[in-house]
């Protein structure tokens, strides 16, 4: 997923810009480029490749701006090249774009047809001629103008020779946000990049063009001008920074006591015996609903996988829990009775937006469960609940996975309370079990020397496979995410119970099976499952209850976890999983916060 970036203001914009796109990495990138206008010029420097070849190509391009637009590319219409990175220029005007033009080609004939010469493959230069042939004077006529014309996903940041104190952007499914500081505004596709200059922003809606000076900016959409609100972030860019940790993968992960405890916050009030979650209108629909469906992509999808346990046991209604890019594409059914669940960290992810506008199109009350601020998806449902993880940098998820468990999971007693299924009581004494999950975690992380030591020993082998059964099912899948999306090792997270119907063929010496085993209603039986892995030769790595010897003599590995009530061991046997993966890829000397081939929220289908 490609990140861009516009600076207009008092300091040095190549600076800023260079700055900014360092903070948009986490995306994933495989060019990247700057345009400024320095001297009444446009001067553009582009390359495959890091940032730091970027800064080495700017070498001797001694060049005070202030006015700058830069790009960081995810390589969709053709190869990562010099050419084919942005920013792309045509007659003066010089464009970055993050999204996909799906009338590109069409347009192009046209373009060429007029005489336009293309010299890159991407869908992007389409758009800096189209700019072009439509300029008659003013970059904000002609964005709008152009804008008209293109079909697809776009988020865009222009800049004109004729104009240099102004950026244009425009925002159209692809996320845009604009950064209001003293005197100086940064448009950028994410916070993170904003943050070290002004904790205030404004999330641009689709059809939003903004047009920026140095002395201002203003808002319009289809043509009108539009009030839109700035929002103050409690980001710090402390935050967004690794401070002291290898990558921001580690430190999210020790982050979670603090997050999980700052997401819970405020939720219920003991005195009051009452949840702080939705507007009091939300909750009067939320009384009329019949049935839940979850949806959502990758981690948040194994989140909305254990809130079905949950939601199916307080609020006793049934969950259908769904991936957006199955649940879109099928004749799912749904209608005004249905509460529609949408669980996205970035609020961006292109599928499960999908998803939630064709449920609101069917009449369900949707929900959105988001980590950032003014997001897609976070705008686009009824009603959102924010985790406060903080920014969530490293692509593999971790805080945000906890954090939105634990949303769910007071999502899920609230509804137990508001139905009726729950008594007062029972609500305070379970919100007084959960609350202890912050220091619960904080004790789980504490494992994480031995997991270091567990990581040398099979960073190796080629495949795994993670077993679990009831709350734990998910956490076996998700171990297994972790693992394969940051070390490359095949990896398969897999109901304990299934295992005689299929993966037990698998087993063997070199299969590590990785056991998530806490004494709960189903140890019993992931026992058994212990010992069908074992005579079969196969590595069993289990973890479980701190007390509980039973498995000393069955398995390979055993490591223990704090005591906790058998529905909330999600919180606490997810860390080890997290910290193993960690372990694993940072051995292998791999790219642990940008794996090859991800990124952070993925914005096109
Ligand atoms: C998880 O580690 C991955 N980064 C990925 O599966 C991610 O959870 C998925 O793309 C959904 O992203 P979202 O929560 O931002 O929608």
């Amino acid at each position: 997923m490609c990140g861009i970036v516009g600076y207009i203001g008092k300091r040095d914009a190549v600076e800023v810009v260079l700055d900014s796109l360092k903070r948009l990495e986490y995306r994933g990138y495989d060019s990247a480029g700057i345009a400024v206008i320095a001297d009444g010029k446009l001067k553009v420097i582009k390359t495959k490749g890091k940032i730091r070849d970027l800064e080495n190509a700017l070498k001797g391009f001694d060049v005070k701006a202030n006015v700058a637009i830069g790009h960081t590319r995810w390589a969709t219409h053709g190869k990562p090249t010099d050419v084919n990175a942005h920013p792309h220029v045509c007659g003066g005007i010089a464009v970055v774009h993050n999204g996909i033009i799906e009338n590109y080609v069409e347009l192009k004939n046209e373009l060429v047809s007029k005489g336009y010469s293309f010299e890159s493959q991407t869908d992007t230069e389409v758009i800096a001629c189209l700019i072009r042939d439509c300029y008659k004077g003013s970059l904000f006529d002609a964005v709008q103008e152009a804008s008209r014309r293109l079909v697809g996903s776009f988020a865009i940041a222009a800049i004109c020779e004729n104009e240099p104190d102004t950026i244009v952007g425009y925002k159209k499914e692809s996320p845009l946000v604009l950064g209001v500081g003293d005197g100086e505004y940064i448009l950028a596709s994410d916070i993170p990049a904003i943050l070290p200059y002004t904790n205030r922003i404004i999330p641009l809606e689709d059809g939003d063009c903004v047009f920026i000076t140095s002395e201002g900016f203003d808002v319009f959409n289809n043509g009108e001008k539009a009030k839109r609100d700035i929002l103050t972030v409690s980001w710090s860019p402390v935050l967004a920074e690794k401070t002291g940790y290898k990558h921001f993968m580690q430190k999210e992960i020790f982050e979670q006591p603090r997050a999980i405890a700052d997401t819970i916050q405020g939720i219920y009030s003991f005195e009051e015996n009452r949840f702080y979650l939705v507007s009091s209108g939300f909750e009067e629909k939320l009384k009329e609903i019949n049935r839940i469906v979850a949806v959502a992509c990758g981690t948040s999808y194994h989140a909305c996988l254990v809130a079905k346990y949950w939601l199916e046991k307080y609020a006793e209604i049934p969950v259908e829990v769904d991936i957006a890019s199955e649940f879109r594409y099928r004749d799912a059914v749904i209608d005004e009775k249905t509460l529609a669940v949408f669980v996205s960290q970035s609020g961006e992810t292109a599928d499960t937006l999908a998803a939630l506008k064709l449920s609101k199109e069917k009449g369900a009350l949707t929900l959105a469960v988001c980590n950032v601020m003014g997001s897609s998806i976070a705008r686009e449902a009824h009603e959102v609940i924010y985790t406060h993880a903080g920014p969530e940098i490293g692509v593999a998820s971790t805080k945000a996975f906890t954090t939105q468990m634990a949303v769910l999971y007071s999502l899920s007693l609230y509804m137990g309370s508001i139905r009726g299924n729950l008594e007062e009581k029972d609500v305070a004494s379970r919100f007084a079990e959960f609350i202890k999950i912050p220091r619960l975690t904080e004790e789980a992380l504490e494992l994480d020397e031995e997991l270091l030591s567990l990581a040398m020993k099979y960073l190796d082998k080629k495949d795994f496979l993670y077993l679990g059964r009831y709350v734990s099912y998910p956490i076996a899948l998700e171990g297994a995410l972790k693992l394969k999306e940051i070390s490359y090792i095949h990896a398969e997270g897999y109901p304990a119970g299934e295992m005689k119907h299929g993966p037990i063929a698998l087993i063997d010496k070199e299969m590590p099976v990785v056991v998530v085993a806490p004494v709960d209603r189903v140890y019993e039986k992931v026992k058994g499952n212990i010992e069908e892995v074992k005579a079969r030769d196969g590595i069993v790595i289990a973890f479980t209850t701190s007390g509980n010897k039973e498995l000393e003599g069955k398995c390979d590995h055993v490591f223990y976890l704090p005591e906790v009530g058998e529905e909330l061991s999600p919180f606490v046997y997810v860390i080890p999983l997290q910290l193993f993966a960690y372990h694993v890829a940072e051995r292998k000397g791999l790219d642990v916060d940008q794996p090859r081939n991800l990124a952070k929220a993925v914005t096109v289908e």
